[in-house]
């Protein structure tokens, strides 16, 4: 069943940590929420849970309305950022607990309990205390524990932002199949994009408690609608523009090619990876003559940083194949790009 979020309003004190926000989180789906400090992620995956209780609004599960249903009775899984396990308790007993709470009979619990182990890899550690644990053993069993009663929703905030780099990256892609096998509709809360690019199906852009784009990953990548959204997600470059005598958009001395209209913007996206660098016109749509200022070398990639002539405010920053050979400071060479890379944004 869909999620439903609606014309939710949280306050605190002064503080409007969600401003009149709707949503739908289709059903069977992962979805992050993404966003800087503050923006509500929590606020809204709290509210969501019947943690928070907002101001004003509706959260629907299918048809029925949650909004007086207290968390207990909601049967969502919910993982938190510090594995908050029972420290006194086993791996074992972890797990069980949420199934004693809703009176599953001693042999059930065990079985139930002990599957969950082995789905999170974590049968052999079954009889140990959470402090003989590493943090992403902890954080496995906690998952293992929200998903135990077989919730209708499992509510992630930051579940990997306690863990070093590799095992974080193995967890991404444990958290999304156990997702995707079970089918479970799920929330995670994440402000690291290349974590939400990786594992949602749907990608919520959040900022100061108002949504600011919502999108499949591709979606927000290719076509971000804010200058807010580019900046957050990928590497972008910002070129600032103004509307000439012919309406067009003009970037310092040249004229840029866009598809479609400008709109009043004066902000383009151009990902550096959609551009090319050539000695010679190579008959693209947009062709700017620049001034190489810096080269990095990183292995698979190298990155190069031009000045466009005639708009001496601006860097350009390209992204190579590694094995490309780099041009040197000073160069003189053409940036190529098509119309459609070019990116009008609000
Ligand atoms: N219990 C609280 N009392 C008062 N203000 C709060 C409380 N919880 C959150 N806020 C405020 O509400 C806003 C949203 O906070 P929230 O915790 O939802 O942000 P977040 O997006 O999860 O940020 P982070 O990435 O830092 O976890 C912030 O301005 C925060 O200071
Ligand atoms: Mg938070």
């Amino acid at each position: 069943m869909d999620l439903d979020v609606k014309n939710t309003t949280k306050r605190y004190g002064h503080v409007t940590a969600l401003s009149d926000l709707s949503l739908t989180i289709p059903a069977g789906s992962l979805t992050c929420f993404l966003g800087p400090s503050g923006c509500g992620k929590t606020t809204l995956l709290r509210v969501i849970a019947g943690l928070e209780t907002a101001e004003e609004g509706q959260i629907l599960l299918g048809e029925d309305d949650l909004s007086d249903t207290p968390p207990s009775e909601r049967n969502f899984g919910v993982v938190f950022q510090s594995y908050s396990l029972f420290p006194n308790l086993t791996a074992l007993r972890n797990v069980q607990y949420g199934l004693e709470c809703r009176g599953w009979s001693r042999g059930r619990r065990r079985a139930r309990a002990e599957e969950m182990l082995d789905l999170v890899h974590l049968r052999d550690q079954a009889g140990k205390l959470p402090e003989q644990m590493s943090g992403g053993q902890q954080q496995r069993i906690a998952i293992a524990r929200a998903l135990a009663p077989e919730p209708s929703l499992l509510l992630l905030d930051e579940p990997l932002s306690a863990l070093d780099a590799k095992v974080r990256a193995e967890l991404r892609s444990e958290i999304r199949s156990i997702q995707q096998k079970f089918g479970i509709t799920t929330i995670m809360v994440t402000h690291d994009q290349n974590e939400a690019l990786e594992m949602a199906d749907q990608i919520v852009v959040l900022r100061d408690g108002q949504i600011e784009q919502v999108g499949a990953p591709r979606d927000l990548y290719a076509h971000p609608q804010t200058r807010f959204v580019a900046d957050f997600i990928g590497a972008i470059n910002l070129l600032d523009i103004s509307a000439n005598a012919a309406g067009r958009a003009q970037f310092g001395m040249q004229e840029l090619h866009i598809e479609g209209p400008l709109n009043g913007a004066t902000t383009l996206g151009l990902r550096p990876e959609a551009i090319t660098l050539s000695d010679e016109p190579a008959g693209a749509e947009n062709s700017l003559a620049c001034t190489v200022t810096n080269t990095r070398f990183m292995g698979n990639l190298q990155h190069v940083e031009l000045r466009p002539n005639g708009a001496p405010d601006q860097l350009l920053q390209v992204e190579m194949n590694g094995l490309a050979q780099t041009p040197r400071r000073g160069d003189q060479l053409l940036a190529n790009f098509p119309a459609n890379a070019l990116l009008v944004l609000r």
